[in-house]
């Protein structure tokens, strides 16, 4: 069987609800915010029971924004994205399997009557085939995707279609499974390990060379955790690799350079995001406190002015200095492992 038949039928026919899942990989087992328990009551149980995504896909201010869900499933971040952008937004729910699209689309009018308007659509195709869906280039704001990207044969395909349809300026915003490691053979190709997000888990080395060869030059990763092989038969197979979910933001603009770079510049967050009254987390490495001055390299700049953030900070400085490499930037692991007393990349991004 392809991939993506083994994939059909795992999410269309075998898994009929979250608790069939045999491992915490396509499930996320984090806490939900405060602010988005209310939303997420306003979800038909049927699309919550079928949810089987890895982690949180809702980045601030999306009010008005016209997003993308790559691999929506039956559409749980789907109508809870609806309710953020709210009326003047929309929300285009993307995926490849009958049974999914079926229950999504079957409660959309209810969801309609419950947020008293309808501002999201579903649409059936390939992640890897994005431009031939009708989807106009350069016209989402956000781009999201939970637990899906693994499960892609052609992730290079995927995150290209990403490129050319989000608008400068715009990201994409995703929570996947990646691997410490290149998965064997012997893993990849296994159809539960596979179904389970864990076959097609992308070393994150590998992750970060396909992203920026698709024009996204500075990942950054947002949160991750350690996800368990609980089934004593997968964790067989499996061995010693260890497995993380973790959320990344990709940024579309040419004018990120491939390292961080040191032009003496900072910015003052002014604590004037919805659910963000005290700090701003742009990424793991950026945690900014509302009005204090907090040291930047050039990209998180151009991350936060050219981009929806801009209303809520003051900058300071410009680019016509450079002061070198900015201090900090390095490699390793860049995921937490409680295994292993944490993870050893302490760098800005
Ligand atoms: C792990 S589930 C996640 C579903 C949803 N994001 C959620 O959080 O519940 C993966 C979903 O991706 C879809 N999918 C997998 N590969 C795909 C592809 N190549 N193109 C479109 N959809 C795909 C599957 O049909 C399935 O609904």
């Amino acid at each position: 069987m392809q991939e993506r038949d083994v994939v059909k039928e795992y999410y269309g026919k075998t898994l009929q609800s979250s608790e069939d899942l045999k491992t915490t990989a396509c499930c996320d087992i984090g806490a939900v915010p405060e602010w988005l328990k209310p939303l997420l009551a306003n979800i038909h149980p049927e699309v919550l029971s079928r949810y089987y995504g890895c982690g949180l896909i809702a980045p601030a201010l999306l009010e008005g924004c016209r997003i993308l869900d790559l691999g929506c499933g039956s559409g749980r971040d789907v109508y809870a994205l609806a309710q953020l952008v709210g009326p003047t937004g929309e929300v285009v729910g993307l995926d490849m399997t009958d049974e999914q699209l079926d229950v999504a689309r079957r409660h959309q009018g209810w969801h309609a009557e419950k947020f008293g308007y309808n501002n999201v659509r579903f649409v059936q195709g390939y992640m890897e085939q994005l431009d031939e869906l009708n989807l106009e280039p350069g016209s989402f704001d956000v781009i999201v995707s939970n637990c899906v990207i693994n499960l892609s044969p052609d992730k290079d395909a995927v995150l290209r279609g990403v490129h050319r349809l989000l608008k400068d300026g715009g990201e994409m915003y995703f929570s996947d499974v990646y691997a410490d490691r290149r998965v064997p053979e012997s893993v990849r190709t296994d159809p539960v390990l596979y179904g389970e997000c864990l076959g097609g888990a992308l070393y994150w080395g590998d992750f970060l060379r396909i992203a920026r060869r698709a024009g996204f030059t500075d990942p950054r990763l947002v949160e991750d955790r350690p996800l368990e092989v609980t089934d004593p038969v997968l964790a067989a197979k499996t061995g010693a690799i260890r497995f993380f979910s973790a959320t990344y933001r990709l940024f579309r603009s040419d004018k990120l350079e491939t390292e961080c770079e040191d032009y003496g510049q900072a910015v003052i967050y002014k604590g004037s995001i919805p659910n963000s009254l005290a700090r701003c987390v742009l990424d793991k490495h950026h945690d900014m406190e509302t009005g204090r001055v907090f040291p930047v390299c050039g990209n998180t700049w151009h991350m936060l002015k050219d981009t929806r953030f801009a209303p809520h900070f003051d900058f300071i400085g410009d680019f016509s200095r450079h002061y070198g490499i900015f201090a900090g930037c390095g490699g390793g692991l860049p995921y937490d492992d409680s295994a292993s007393g944490g993870g050893d990349g302490a760098a800005c991004c």
